[in-house]
């Protein structure tokens, strides 16, 4: 099917990727992802980012004596927080607080599973790189943000990803060719030209355009992104429906050691773990 034949032209139209038309990401989430880690400096500038917006430090505190941290005692301020967990830490709370409060704007169905998508993802790449010792934040920011082109097509033409869902897929490669055909653009290129505009570090840029593309994988943290994509849709945590997508046991035994064997053997365990984290961030 060529584009012509897939939308009218007024959809055609209405379908343009257009950057202004798409919300502004959260400033201190930008903000956040643009400070380079490892000094004081950037510690104190993340603290005095939080602090400058009530709700966002509300947000980062609630999650932070959440049973997601799990500290003994309970945190009762940004820079106690700041201190107790370290910037990476806390950095990856402003992102997950800053990507619910931009979808939280146009919380439909569609959005909400690619919330659920990229936060599954990000737990799965976070778990993955602890036991293989690489950066666990950076996987986690990495996976809630891979598809962040996709979150940008489905706010700015609910009714063409609706069609690109109820389409389906037979393989994973038939989705962006699907999104083409639908929407005139997929949602790695979305995802590239969000990260250049939003003047997003490169890794990012590499991780929103490349994690369909098997000959472009990356390695270390940012590599950890598609197989935990690919699981977190095994897993039902998926946006779109692909037939013939691999078992959850089938992908883990291509997750290399020793990461496959701290999974659960059981789907539906991890499943479950998964739906608890979730919950707590909603709640939070
Ligand atoms: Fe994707
Ligand atoms: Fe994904």
């Amino acid at each position: 099917m060529t584009p012509a034949t897939a939308i009218s032209k007024a959809e055609q139209t209405e379908l343009r990727w257009d950057l202004d038309r798409i919300p502004p990401f959260p400033a201190i989430a930008l903000k956040a992802l643009n400070l380079m880690s490892g000094t004081d400096t950037s510690l104190l500038e993340l603290c005095n980012l939080i602090r400058s917006d009530l709700a966002f430090s509300t947000a980062v505190l609630r999650i932070a004596n959440s049973p997601l941290v799990a500290f003994s005692k309970e945190i009762t301020s940004v820079l106690q927080a700041s201190i107790l967990l370290g910037f990476q830490r806390l950095r990856t709370m402003v992102i997950t607080v800053g990507l619910r409060a931009y979808l939280k704007g146009s919380f439909t169905p569609l959005i909400q599973s690619c919330w659920h998508h990229s936060i599954a993802c990000a737990i799965i790449a976070e778990r993955s790189a602890k036991w293989r010792f690489l950066d666990k934040d950076f996987a986690y920011t990495a996976g809630i943000l891979h598809d962040i082109g996709r979150v940008a097509m489905a706010t700015l033409m609910p009714e063409a990803y609706a069609r690109v869902i109820e389409r389906g897929a037979d393989q994973p490669q038939d989705i962006l060719q699907s999104e083409l055909e639908l929407c005139g653009i997929d949602h790695c290129q979305a995802g590239r030209s969000l990260v250049t505009a939003w003047n997003l570090p490169d890794a990012f840029l590499a991780i929103a355009a490349c994690h369909h593309n098997p000959e472009a994988r990356a390695v270390g943290a940012a590599g950890l992104v598609p197989p935990s994509c690919e699981l977190a849709d095994a897993l039902g945590f998926a946006v779109i429906r692909c037939r013939s997508g691999r078992s959850y046991a089938e992908i883990l035994a291509a997750f290399p050691e020793p990461a496959r064997n701290r999974f659960p053997a059981e789907a539906e365990e991890l499943c479950c773990e998964i739906a608890n984290e979730i919950a707590a961030i909603e709640s939070a």
